[in-house]
């Protein structure tokens, strides 16, 4: 038997949960929002159930993202048949806009991704039963409505400079949902990543659904691209690490690719996704670029950079994919040689152009398919991550691990560092000797204690 709806806030949210799934640039927004809502006086609780609003910070890119929204909003019940204000916020809220409501009717707040700076209105608008849909894409940037950055940051801090995409890959829903491509300015950058460093952030990685697009003009009016921003960054005292994600294979620059050879904070790592290694379903992507060209730009910054370590994202199964073709992308996995890569079964998202094409695959096959290929970037993986035993490297220690005294940090290849360690904090830059190594992370111990 279904139990009766639960019974609606009435009064103003104190407290708050934001929960993000999905992407890096949702758990910037995420920060985000909960720092406007801290601003204005709530505070944070640690579970969505004690807390008097929840904010779900979604992501539609593929179909189980979205079912898990909903399994979220179902369980958001108390035992006394109460529960919190609902906000569904980001790509779902996008995409299916007041659709959610009537969905799941105890969302009381649906607001995009391009409209979170309008939150607190909208806690207003609900309170007073009114209707409290919001997916505008304002002309006005939400940036310049949003509070400072909160007064402490973590070591390793996310910062937005470029959001939406004009490639329009067949598949993806991302245009739709975070709009066109625009950049953030120049000193709007660099005060938030001064800001950042200032609040404790030792590492900034800079966000972008197509980041190395980010283009501009300096403080003198100077045209710049993506790396005259990273090398303005450069400049900052204090701060040791650029990273930047996503990056597309058509923006990777002849500056960008020196600025891999020639700029000390930035850090060896690139994530540049290719998602297919046949040129028939390249094209059938719309991704405009080739298995050659890609390959190419792979060999210009492993020249400009050798010790780089390369990401990547594939999509299996994508429609009238073939075993050859597939067998395709297997070769350009094992030609590359990546450091870590993501891989996903194609999900058919609605309104895009792949969803209506002839030929979508079984799951069985795709299932099939992802295990091959999971279990070749797996390889290489380990194999990487074997590399680096015996070595010694700068780590930047970022959170506690589970046992007692032991702290976790990043190597400047991305991996993860379990350290054993009761001198050193989390914010400090250590040098490890790496012991031991796995599928996952990396064992290390700290270089000067053990010289001791
Ligand atoms: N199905 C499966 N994977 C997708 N991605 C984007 N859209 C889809 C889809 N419809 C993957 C791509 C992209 C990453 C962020 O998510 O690999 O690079
Ligand atoms: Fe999606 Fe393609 Fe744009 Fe990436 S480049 S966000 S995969 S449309």
């Amino acid at each position: 038997m279904s139990q009766p709806p639960a019974k609606a806030p009435r009064t103003a949210p104190q407290t708050f949960h934001v929960k993000s799934f999905g992407c890096q640039m949702n758990v910037y927004d995420g920060e985000r929002m909960a720092e406007m809502l801290s601003a204005r006086g709530l505070t944070p609780a640690a579970e969505g159930l004690d807390a008097d609003l929840v904010v779900l910070n979604t992501c539609h890119i593929r179909e189980r993202a979205v079912d898990k929204v909903y399994s979220d909003i179902g369980r958001l019940r108390r035992e006394d048949g109460t529960r919190p204000m609902i906000a569904v916020a980001g790509c779902v809220a996008q995409a299916e806009g007041a659709e959610i409501s009537r969905r799941a009717s105890s969302v009381d707040i649906v607001v995009g991704p391009q409209a979170y700076h309008r939150l607190p209105g909208l806690i207003d608008d609900a309170l007073a039963g009114r209707d409290a849909v919001d997916t505008d894409m304002p002309v006005h940037s939400k940036f310049d409505a949003l509070p400072g950055r909160a007064r402490r940051a973590s070591p390793s801090a996310f910062l937005t400079v470029q959001e939406g995409c004009d490639k329009f890959c067949t598949y993806c829903v991302v245009p739709y949902t975070r709009g066109a491509e625009v950049s953030r300015p120049w000193a709007a950058i660099l005060d938030e990543a001064r800001a950042l460093v200032d609040a404790g952030a030792r590492e900034i990685t800079l966000l972008g659904q197509n980041v190395n697009a980010w283009t501009g003009e300096d403080e003198a009016g100077r045209p710049q691209g993506f790396d005259g921003l990273i090398r303005a960054l450069d400049r900052l005292p204090d701060l040791a690490r650029i990273r930047y994600t996503t990056s597309h294979p058509n923006d990777m620059t002849q500056g960008l690719i020196d600025a891999h050879a020639e700029v000390a904070s930035l850090m060896p790592f690139l994530h540049l996704p290719v998602q297919s290694g046949s040129d028939r379903v390249l094209k059938a992507m719309n991704r405009s670029h080739s298995r050659e060209s890609y390959l190419r730009i792979v060999e210009r910054v492993r020249a400009a950079r050798p010790d780089i370590a390369l990401s990547g994202d594939f999509i299996v199964g994508f429609p009238g994919e073939t075993e050859a073709e597939f067998e395709e992308t297997l070769a350009l996995v094992r030609a590359t040689r990546y450091a870590q890569a993501y891989s996903f079964k194609y999900s058919a998202r609605p309104g895009t152009p792949a969803a209506d094409m002839p030929g979508q695959i079984a799951p069985e096959v795709m299932d099939e398919r992802l295990q091959r290929l999971q279990a070749a970037i797996n390889a290489d993986q380990h194999a990487f991550n074997e590399a680096t035993v015996g070595k010694r490297m700068q780590i930047l220690l970022e959170r506690r691990g589970r046992h007692p005294g032991q702290l976790i940090g990043k190597s400047p290849w991305l991996q993860s560092v379990h350290i054993e360690t009761p001198d050193a904090r989390i914010g400090d830059m250590v040098e490890v000797d790496i012991v031991s190594a796995g599928p996952n992370s990396l064992a290390g111990v700290v270089a000067a204690a053990r010289a001791a």
